[in-house]
């Protein structure tokens, strides 16, 4: 079976993905912080936006104004295509998640928008408390996300030094995706960044620790010597 798939707007990786991410699933990205994960989602709207897709980018923590003047070292202006009603960059008070979903839903119709991104679900953490609560909600609003036909990065935190891959540890069990980002250590000596498919639900991906770059132009996978 074949399935209609969106490129994610990365170079070098929807060959990795098996032609890009399935249409209407919810991928998490996820890594410890400073590995590229904002950037990365930002650059999945904008390859969207650049095709004449409507997204939406709603920020759990960062400030609208800030994420956009950040992603401007890239030459991605978001602005223009805010003041033509393509996209919407929404604050969501992490302390008032319960109506995430319907804000989801309503955003999503509003805009008929076929990428969303969700930055980042580890701050859901600061108004429930209870794991299962927690799971219960990210559960609901990817259900939501699918049922309304959109396509949407999720992003998580995993704690700087910890083992598994991502904050509360459900996170990647209810997505149909896992992409993490991280730093590459050669035995050689010297860095790169990182990039692992760690799951994909119904692909045949690339399995490798991908090296990655954040060039003047966004990420990139990087080519094999
Ligand atoms: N123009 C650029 N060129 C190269 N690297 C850059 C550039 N701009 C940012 N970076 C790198 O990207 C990192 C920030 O990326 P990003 O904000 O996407 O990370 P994150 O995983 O979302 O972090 P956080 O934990 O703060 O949410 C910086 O720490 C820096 O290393
Ligand atoms: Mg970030």
């Amino acid at each position: 079976m074949t399935f209609s798939r969106i490129e994610s707007g990365i170079p070098g990786l929807d060959k990795l993905l098996g032609g890009g991410f399935i249409e209407d699933s919810v991928i998490l990205v996820t890594g410890e912080t400073g590995t590229g994960k904002t950037i990365f989602c930002s650059q999945f709207l904008w390859h969207g936006l650049k095709k004449g897709e409507t997204c939406i980018f709603i920020t759990l923590e960062e400030d609208p104004e800030e994420i956009k003047e950040d992603i401007k070292v890239f030459n991605w202006n978001f602005d223009k295509y805010e003041k033509k009603g393509l996209f919407r960059i929404i604050y969501h008070d992490p302390a008032q998640v319960n109506n995430l979903g319907s804000l989801i839903i309503d955003e999503i119709k509003n805009l008929k928008a076929k990428r969303l991104v969700i930055d980042s679900t580890s701050l859901i953490g600061l108004s429930i408390q209870d794991i299962s609560q927690i799971r219960k909600l990210l559960f609901n609003t990817i259900n939501v996300i699918k049922k309304n036909k959109c396509t949407a990065l999720i992003t998580a935190e995993i704690p700087e030094g910890a083992k598994g891959l991502s904050k509360f540890g459900v996170e990647e069990f209810i997505v149909d995706g896992v992409l993490v980002l991280n730093y590459l250590e050669y035995a050689a000596g010297g860095l790169d960044r990182s990039l692992i498919i760690r799951k994909l639900r119904r692909t045949d991906h690339g399995k490798d620790i991908y090296p990655i770059d954040i060039t003047s132009k966004g990420i990139v996978v990087k080519p094999v010597e």
